[in-house]
């Protein structure tokens, strides 16, 4: 029997008989099964049923290909992977039990650009969904799926699954209903442009609109989303966007930007979130975000009257942060928007806003090759996720980084980087804590001069300024010296340093 609240949760009356447990629900899962699950950057996954699937499997053992819009939190993705339920996941994570079982070579992860997922799905290039799993705060009157604080790719997945499992979750506000906005584009090749064209642009409806009859189970939860895990500014990500704030200016100086800029998007972690966050204390003002996770520093600068407007695909927050903005969603709503990833990170989308994009490298060479996801260049980290998307297509593609890691053990500036996430064509400018070099329009030797001079750690700057030298004497319009070229990595891993 539901209750009052139920019930407004589930307006279509029809679909209330459809109310089951997380097990039940969890068997319409089937072994060999191709799922797609709610979950975008630890926001908006659904809690109970692979909760519930991992149950079964420890019983009685199964395996699924499982897609979701990037990580999940409530450590589902580590507990589907101890349960052994993982045969493949797409396109994204970030938990370190799974990173294990995939860099054991136990896991099949696709590291896929987050715009492309749903794409391929559609194109039937990927295998069909067979059972969407998707968190949502309420069921309209016509079965439409009103998502949480994440859109990802539910949209998707609950259109092209043959059957959807719905959680509805008590815990989080009702407000949230009215802040999505699901546009799926036509097929191609008669696609017509996404009609976004600021980041304010309301294009399509505040549910996934879904037949009802193909919602096939009911679970009710009240678990919370995990809270981020990003660290404090310090001092180096403080230079950092203490450099990047200084460039900026210097293109309002020039004349290419105002005080306004153009719309921002920020990679997730630690140092994107921190570089946000320093625009509080600059002359920038009226600035909108065109991402895809909006962390901490979105509602800091909403705080501090310096951000107009955000769009996003989830809402991902520190404990402390979650408590000060779910209550005073109301106030926020008239200023943000949550979108499909496919949307958030379309290419088309994104060159035309001409976005000013700052993502995280792990570490990066003298020509401004980046390394996002491998370290040492064989062991994955996070995944891709949108930096792709948003890098190739931006108005300005910024890469952030200390410029050592491992308390001084590793360079993030190195002769060749071990593998290649976005490649010198996608990169404009680079950031560390020492500098930033500004890339644009310079040819590989003018790019590893800059790079060199500005961004490399004091105590690797000689070294690499020794192997640029060498390598010119070789000649080239990239110089190399190919037998050295991936030496540092090789003397990281035998000695653990590369110095
Ligand atoms: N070699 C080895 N390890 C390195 C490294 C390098 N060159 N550079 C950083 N690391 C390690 C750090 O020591 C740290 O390890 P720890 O967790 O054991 O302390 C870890 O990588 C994370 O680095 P940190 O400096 O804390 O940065 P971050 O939290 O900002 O994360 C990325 C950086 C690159 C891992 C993260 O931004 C990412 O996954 N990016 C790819 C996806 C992406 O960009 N999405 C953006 C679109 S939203």
């Amino acid at each position: 029997m539901l209750d009052g609240v139920e019930n407004d949760r589930i307006r279509h009356v029809g679909l209330r008989e459809r109310v089951t447990s997380a097990d039940e629900a969890a068997a319409l899962i089937e072994d060999g099964m191709t799922v797609g699950m709610s979950g975008f950057t630890r926001a908006g996954e659904a809690k109970a049923v692979p909760m519930a699937l991992a149950a079964r499997a420890r019983q009685h053992p199964l395996k699924i290909t499982l897609m979701t819009g990037a990580s999940l939190g409530n450590d589902l993705d580590k507990t589907l992977a101890e349960a052994h339920v993982l045969a493949r996941r797409i396109p994204f994570q970030s938990d370190p039990a799974l990173r294990k079982a995939i860099n054991r070579g136990e896991v099949m992860f696709i590291d896929q650009h987050l715009s492309e997922t749903v794409e391929m799905l559609r194109t039937r290039q990927l295998p069909r969904v067979d059972v969407a799993v998707v968190e949502a705060v309420a069921i309209t009157e016509n079965g439409g799926i009103v998502p949480t604080t994440s859109v990802g790719n539910s949209a998707s997945f609950a259109i092209l699954a043959e059957k959807v499992i719905v959680e509805i979750n008590l815990s989080q506000p009702a407000e949230l209903e009215g802040l999505h906005d699901i546009y799926i584009p036509t097929y191609r090749p008669n696609r017509m442009p996404i009609p976004v064209v600021t980041p304010e642009s309301r294009v399509g409806l505040p549910f996934i609109p879904i037949p009802p009859e193909k919602i096939a189970a009911i679970v009710v939860t009240e678990k919370l989303d995990s809270s981020a895990t990003i660290l404090d500014p310090d001092a180096d990500t403080r230079a950092i966007a203490g450099h990047l704030t200084e460039f900026l200016l210097h293109e309002v100086r020039a004349g290419r930007l105002d005080h306004t800029l153009q719309p921002l998007q920020a990679g997730i972690g630690t140092i994107a979130n921190a570089v946000l966050h320093g625009f509080i204390d600059t002359p920038f003002h009226d600035l909108k975000m065109y991402s895809e996770v909006l962390q901490d520093s979105t509602f800091d600068l909403f705080d501090a009257g310096k951000m107009r407007f955000a769009s996003g695909s989830s809402i991902t927050l520190s404990a402390q942060k979650y408590q000060q903005v779910l209550p005073r969603l109301v106030e926020y709503k008239p200023r943000l928007i949550l979108r499909p990833q496919e949307i958030s990170n379309h290419p088309e989308v994104v060159r035309r806003l001409g976005l000013i994009c700052i993502n995280t490298a792990l570490e990066f060479d003298i020509y401004g090759n980046v390394n996002s996801t491998h370290v040492g260049g064989t062991q994955m980290m996070n995944g891709i996720g949108g930096s792709g998307d948003f890098a190739r297509n931006a108005y300005l593609s910024v890469f952030v980084t200390k410029s050592v890691a491992k308390h001084g053990a590793v360079s993030s500036v190195v002769p060749m980087v071990s593998h290649v996430d976005h490649t010198e064509h996608d990169v404009d400018i680079l950031v560390t804590e020492v500098g930033l070099a500004d890339l644009r329009g310079l040819a590989p030797r003018e790019r590893a001069a800059t790079i060199i001079a500005n961004c490399v750690h004091p105590d690797y700057r000689p070294m690499l300024r020794d192997y640029y030298d060498r390598a010119c004497q070789r000649g080239g319009h990239t110089p190399h010296v190919l037998e050295e070229a991936l030496s540092w990595h090789v003397r990281l891993a035998e000695t653990g340093r590369m110095i």
